[in-house]
C-alpha cells in the first residue's frame, strides 16, 4: 500500500520539528517547508524527509511543496507586516489538493463565531502584543486573524487547532479540546507544546475535527482533570 503523504509547512520551528518527528512515527512520507537560513534545524532527518526551501507565504514553493499530498499541516505565525500568515494560509488554501486534509496552527486569540469568552487578563495581553508587534513591525497579530477568516470562508477540509500557553516537556497525551475559549475544561491554559504538534497530527485522520476550531488543553492540567469526558 502507498504511504500517505504529507506537507509540513513552517517544519523548522519548534512546533513543526514535532510534528515531523510524529509524522514520521507514523509512517508518512513527509514533505517540509522551511525558510533558506532554516534548513539546518532539520538536519536531524536528513534522508528521511524532503526538504523544500523558500518563504512560505511564496505561491510557488507551496504549490511544489503541496503536489501530491493527502494532508498539509501548517504552523501559522504571525511574523512581519507583509502578510505572512494570510499569504501563507492562502497559498496552501489554492494550492493544496481537492480533498486533502489541512490543519492550521494558531492561539485562543483566534476565533472562529465570536463566542469565546476570554479572561480579561488574556484580551489586555493580546492588544499590548498586537500593538507592540505593530509598533516594531516585527508582529501582525491581525494578518493571523485575516489568515483564519481565509480558511474559515473556504470549502476545503480544513482544521484551525488553537494553542492555550504552550510549555515544553514530556509529552501528558492527546489535549483535550472545546469549541470555545471559557469553556471550563480549558481553564488551566497550558499545554506542552509536543502535545499541541500531536493534536495537529492527529487531526490528520479525524474527520470529526473537518471545520472545527478546538482550543486545546493538556490533558493531565487541573482542568482537564476535574471535567469527565464526554
Ligand atoms: N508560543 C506560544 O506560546 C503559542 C501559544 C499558542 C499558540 N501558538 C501557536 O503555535 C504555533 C507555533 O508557535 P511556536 O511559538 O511554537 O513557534 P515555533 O514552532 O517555533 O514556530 C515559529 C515559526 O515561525 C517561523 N519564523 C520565525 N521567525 C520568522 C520570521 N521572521 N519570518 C518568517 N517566519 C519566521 C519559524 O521558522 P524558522 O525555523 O525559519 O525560524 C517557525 O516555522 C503558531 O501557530 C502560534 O500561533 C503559540
Amino acid at each position: 500500500m502507498n504511504r500517505k503523504k504529507i506537507c509540513i509547512v513552517g517544519a523548522s520551528g519548534k512546533l513543526g520539528k514535532y510534528m515531523v518527528q510524529l509524522a514520521l512515527d507514523r509512517g508518512y512520507e513527509v514533505v517540509g517547508v522551511c525558510r533558506d537560513r532554516s534548513a539546518g534545524k532539520l538536519d536531524a532527518f536528513r534522508g528521511r524527509i524532503t526538504v523544500i526551501c523558500g518563504a512560505t507565504n511564496d505561491p510557488e514553493v507551496i504549490r511544489r511543496a503541496v503536489a501530491g499530498c493527502d494532508g498539509v499541516l501548517t504552523v501559522l505565525v504571525p511574523w512581519g507586516v507583509h502578510q505572512y500568515s494570510s499569504g501563507t494560509a492562502q497559498a496552501v488554501l489554492d494550492h493544496a489538493r481537492p480533498g486533502a486534509r489541512l490543519i492550521f496552527s494558531c492561539g485562543w486569540h483566534i476565533s472562529r463565531d465570536g463566542r469565546d469568552v476570554y479572561p480579561r487578563t488574556f484580551k489586555a495581553a493580546v492588544k499590548a502584543a498586537s500593538w507592540l508587534g505593530r509598533l516594531v513591525r516585527a508582529v501582525d497579530i491581525d494578518d493571523q486573524v485575516e489568515a483564519c477568516r481565509r480558511v474559515f470562508a473556504s470549502d476545503t477540509r480544513w482544521t484551525v487547532v488553537r494553542g492555550s500557553d504552550l510549555e515544553e516537556g514530556e509529552s501528558q497525551g492527546l489535549p483535550r479540546w472545546s469549541s470555545h475559549v471559557g469553556d471550563p475544561v480549558l481553564e488551566s491554559n497550558i499545554t506542552r507544546r509536543v502535545d499541541f504538534a500531536l493534536f495537529m497530527v492527529e487531526a490528520l485522520e479525524n474527520n470529526e475535527l473537518v471545520h472545527e476550531a478546538p482550543a486545546i488543553v493538556g490533558c493531565r492540567t487541573p482542568s482537564a482533570l476535574a471535567t469527565t469526558t464526554t
